[in-house]
């Protein structure tokens, strides 16, 4: 049973290498889980250029993946864009538990006005 302040996506022996598969959180949100190299990484799956809703679709190179939409490349383990821009993919936290892949449930996000 997982951690109130995690959510569980999938069974890690279900996990897909190399390419890109897409979640949807009881929030609304969806979430893009890439394995690359034995490491799992969770980003939003929205693309933060121009928001591209299918981010799970870009090709991964080493441990970034590349937006299909404008080519815009980031960093899978930092969110950190890789092209020069100044736009950052929120990754989440990924924990193994008991052969499950859980994320940590993201916090709501606050409107624009309270920033
Ligand atoms: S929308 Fe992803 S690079 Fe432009």
């Amino acid at each position: 049973m997982p951690a109130p302040n995690y959510i569980s996506l999938c069974p890690l022996s279900s996990l897909p290498r190399r390419f890109g598969k897409r979640f949807e959180l009881e929030e609304g949100i969806e979430v893009a889980l890439f394995q690359v190299e034995g490491n799992i990484y969770v980003v939003d799956n929205v693309c933060p250029h121009q928001k591209f809703p299918l981010l799970y679709e870009g090709e991964v190179e080493e441990s970034a993946v590349i937006c299909p939409m404008h080519g815009w490349k980031f960093d899978l383990a930092t969110g950190e864009c890789l092209s020069g821009g100044k736009a950052r993919l929120k990754t989440y936290k990924v924990v193994i538990k008991n052969g499950e892949v859980l994320i940590e449930k993201p916090e709501p996000e606050k409107p624009k006005w309270m920033e």
